[in-house]
């Protein structure tokens, strides 16, 4: 574990500052997770930056495991080359899709960071090339609807995540098979709502998942499918979803 105050200095400065930061900068960005309860982080996960393992690496942020009030969180940091000048918007709509009970918790944000629950899961899509054995079918099937029913409480609250049609990296399975959609960067309340539609069109129509999917577990032809998500479209009620999920064999 590396307390925030050595975080300022190599070889951890990389992932507090990526890709470059001043001294300054590392320096108030250190003291600003210590303020925020931070108490520390440790370089694990799959992503290499540098010599170090992190948990994800995007546009925007670095993800790392840390410590937060002696709860394991997942820390995003922003980039110091992010499109986005702060984090606080991301902070809101994180905090909107949690109280539609979607997306990892958010604990508490600073101009240059999040501190949120941190996902214990693998992507969607590694999630269903590794799924095997007996009742693989069944629990594909299952994983599937939890996405999309967190879609829908996305729809239904007004929140659009808006890249959702890369649901490969923004949904993550975790052991107990629960789902969580992360990323809410580039989400809208003032938008028109897709995530029941796009992310159905990603695992069930585009061809780079849906092949995957549809070798897990049994769902109807693209034709039948584009049918049924133009009727939701319409009303996006509970009804309406429910006759999707029923259409689509969920
Ligand atoms: N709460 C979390 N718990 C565990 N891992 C996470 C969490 N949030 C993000 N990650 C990991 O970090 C990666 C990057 O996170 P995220 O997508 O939020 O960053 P980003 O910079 O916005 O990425 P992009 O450029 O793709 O928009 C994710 O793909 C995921 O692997
Ligand atoms: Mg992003």
């Amino acid at each position: 574990m590396v307390s925030p105050a050595r975080l300022a200095a190599a070889p951890y400065s990389l992932v507090l500052g990526y890709p470059r930061a001043t001294p300054r900068q590392l320096g108030s960005r250190a003291d600003a997770l210590r303020t925020m309860g931070v108490t520390g982080v440790s370089f694990e996960g799959p992503t290499r930056l540098g010599t170090l393992c992190v948990l994800g690496k995007g546009y925007s942020g670095v993800v790392l495991a840390a410590r937060w009030r002696r709860r394991r969180v997942a820390l995003k940091i922003r980039r110091t080359d992010s499109p986005r000048k702060t984090m606080a918007a991301e902070a809101r709509l994180l905090s909107m899709a949690n109280a539609a009970r979607v997306g990892p918790k958010l604990y508490a944000h600073s101009r240059n960071a999040l501190v949120m629950e941190h996902v214990e899961g693998v992507r969607i899509s590694d999630w269903l090339y590794a799924l095997k054995g007996r009742g693989s079918a069944a629990r594909a099937r299952r994983v599937l609807r939890s996405i999309l029913e967190s879609c829908h409480a996305l729809d239904s609250a007004g929140l659009d995540h808006g890249e959702l049609s890369m649901i490969s990296k923004h949904a993550l399975v975790r052991d107990d098979d629960s789902v969580a959609i992360i990323d809410f960067e580039s989400a809208s309340s003032l938008r028109q709502v897709s995530n029941v539609t796009s992310a159905t069109q990603a695992l069930a129509i585009g061809a780079a998942l849906s092949s995957v999917v549809r070798r897990r577990c049994k769902i109807p032809q693209r034709r039948r499918i584009i049918a049924l998500l133009r009727s939701y479209k319409h009303s996006k009620s509970d009804p309406a979803f429910a006759a999707l999920l029923e259409g689509l064999g969920l």
